[in-house]
């Protein structure tokens, strides 16, 4: 097989993808946020709550992974972690964040940048009972990102993490933590099949957001 044929066949922005008139967009970028989520529910866009998060570690590295956006308010926008994973150090170490969503039923493109921060312990305790009990007993056995020397470590974790939810369903993790990234910047990508993609960018100035094209 040769990759690089495939890859220049396959195609991209052929389905009929929606408008965006960046003019009537509204004055702060979590209103159009919101107004898109609502666009790519209702279009059927498969898991349109799961997002790139980049970080950087303390060298410096970037580092990228998906998770589950949980709530934009006035905070920021939310995910939830270990904050003992490898997420969780390196925001605890340079506390800057990167988020990307792609709809591509829609053809559309979010990005914000920001600074990252642990919201307070009762957020992360509701957020933690209000998850399913599956996904509890899995946040209260992980040792997320270490290294797993053997498999059997993870079941007898399990086990003993269903116990515990079973023993008492309030049982707290106390690593499962809900963060904020406060965005400077957040675009909106529209793509077009003529290529003639729109670009609205928000950028933070002081206690209100300019906004501006850019170029595709
Ligand atoms: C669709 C999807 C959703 C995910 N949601 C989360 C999430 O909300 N929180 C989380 O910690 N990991 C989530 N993960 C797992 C992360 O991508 C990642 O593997 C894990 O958090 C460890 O990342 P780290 O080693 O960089 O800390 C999700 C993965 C996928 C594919």
């Amino acid at each position: 097989m040769n990759i690089r044929n495939l890859l220049r066949d396959l195609p991209v922005f052929a389905q009929p993808l929606p408008q965006f008139a960046p003019g009537d967009a509204p004055g702060h970028p979590n209103d159009l946020f919101v107004s898109w989520l609502g666009d790519a529910v209702a279009a059927g866009v498969a898991e349109p709550h799961a997002m790139s998060l980049s970080t950087v570690d303390a060298d410096g590295m970037p580092d990228t992974r998906t998770l589950l956006l949980k709530n934009v308010d006035d905070r920021g926008w939310q995910f939830a972690t270990d904050a003992d994973s490898a997420k969780g150090r390196q925001v605890a170490t340079r506390p800057l964040a990167a988020l990307g969503f792609y709809w591509r039923e829609q053809g559309r493109q979010v990005r914000a940048r920001g600074s990252v921060a642990a919201l307070d312990p009762q957020t992360s305790a509701s957020d933690f009972l209000a998850r399913p009990v599956g996904s509890r007993v899995a946040s209260l056995a992980s040792r997320q990102s270490e290294v797993l020397t053997d498999p059997a470590d993870l079941e007898h974790a399990l086990t003993a993490a269903e116990d515990a939810v079973r023993d008492n369903p309030d049982v707290l993790c106390e690593s499962h933590t809900v963060y904020a990234v406060t965005p400077v910047t957040v675009e909106f990508w529209q793509g077009d099949a003529r290529r003639r993609h729109v670009r609205l960018r928000y950028r933070r100035v002081g206690d209100s957001w300019a906004k501006e094209l850019l170029w595709p």
